[in-house]
Parts: structure tokens; sequence; C-alpha cells
């Protein structure tokens, strides 16, 4: 299992880079990524955090086969939203509601270097949303007013202490 980068590591706040070239080494890091996902027993893990900077995800929703995205991108959303509550493996211990598209489409690479185009509703697309935020360094909480945003933070940091 990968170490998982934790909040408030400042890594999490940054923008990851783009795979140049889909080779051994992503292979490798995806499955690696995607153990460490089963591990933590989470349906999402994000490049940058197993401290990676680089854009590819890993999701796990249900009993699909664990699925690696790579320079993924969102390239259609629905109109309607919903919201439904949230937690994330670097911010272990806290959850929050947050509101967003319920159904998208998806552009990326996969491991065997194919492009693809796939669309998702439900949970998957709730996933994928919350991923690929990690790529351009956005958490969930983020999507809380900033009275929500102080108390998942404290509420945080209270259970890191203990
Ligand atoms: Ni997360």
């Amino acid at each position: 299992m990968l170490d998982l980068v934790l909040l408030p590591d400042d890594r999490l706040h940054q923008t990851s880079m783009t795979v140049e070239i889909i080779d051994g080494t992503i292979v490798d890091l995806a499955q690696h990524m995607i153990q460490t996902m089963i591990d933590a027993k989470g349906i999402g893990l994000a490049g940058v955090q197993v401290g990676k900077l680089l854009r590819i995800f890993v999701v796990q929703v249900g009993d699909s086969e664990p699925q690696a995205f790579i320079n993924p991108e969102i390239t259609g959303t629905s109109e309607e939203t919903g919201d439904y509550e949230e937690g994330c493996l670097s911010i272990p211990g806290v959850y929050a509601d947050v509101v967003r598209p319920l159904a998208l489409q998806i552009s990326y690479w996969n491991l065997q270097g194919k492009h693809i185009i796939q669309e998702a509703d439900g949970l998957l697309a709730r996933v994928i949303q919350h991923e690929n935020d990690h790529l351009n360094g956005k958490l969930f909480y983020e999507y809380l007013k900033p009275g929500g945003q102080k108390r998942l933070l404290k509420l945080y940091e209270k259970r890191m202490q203990t």
C-alpha cells in the first residue's frame, strides 16, 4: 500500500501535470493506486493523494472492475444537480454534502493507451468529479459555504490530534 498524502499537506492544493507517456511506470502506479484505494476502503484515489502530481485517478464503484483515468477531461455535465455525502481518503473522518451535476461525459486515456469517451451517472459520476477536482488541487469541502468549511476543518483538526 502506498502512503496517503493527508491534509494539511500543501500538495493537495497543487495542480497535477499531464501524463506524457503511458508506459510501464504509469501502469505500475495505477495498479498500486488501485490496491491502495481498495486497502483504504475508498472508491476513488488521485495521483496527488499518493504524492504523484500526475493527471491520473482510479475509481471503483460497486461490483465493477477498478478503472484508471489518465489525462481526463470532463467534456459535459448535466444541468440537473444533486447533493450527496462525500468524504476523502486525504481528509479522513469528516464528511459533507456536496452539490454536483448528476451525470457527465468524460474523455480520458486508459492503461492500454486508448482514448475513450464515456458517459457516467450516479455514484460513478460523483466519484469522477471528486477525483478530477484533485487533479486541479480542489478538495470537496471547498464547495461548502465559508462557515461549513471552517466547521469541517476544525473537526478534522480535532480528529487528527486524537
Ligand atoms: Ni478525495
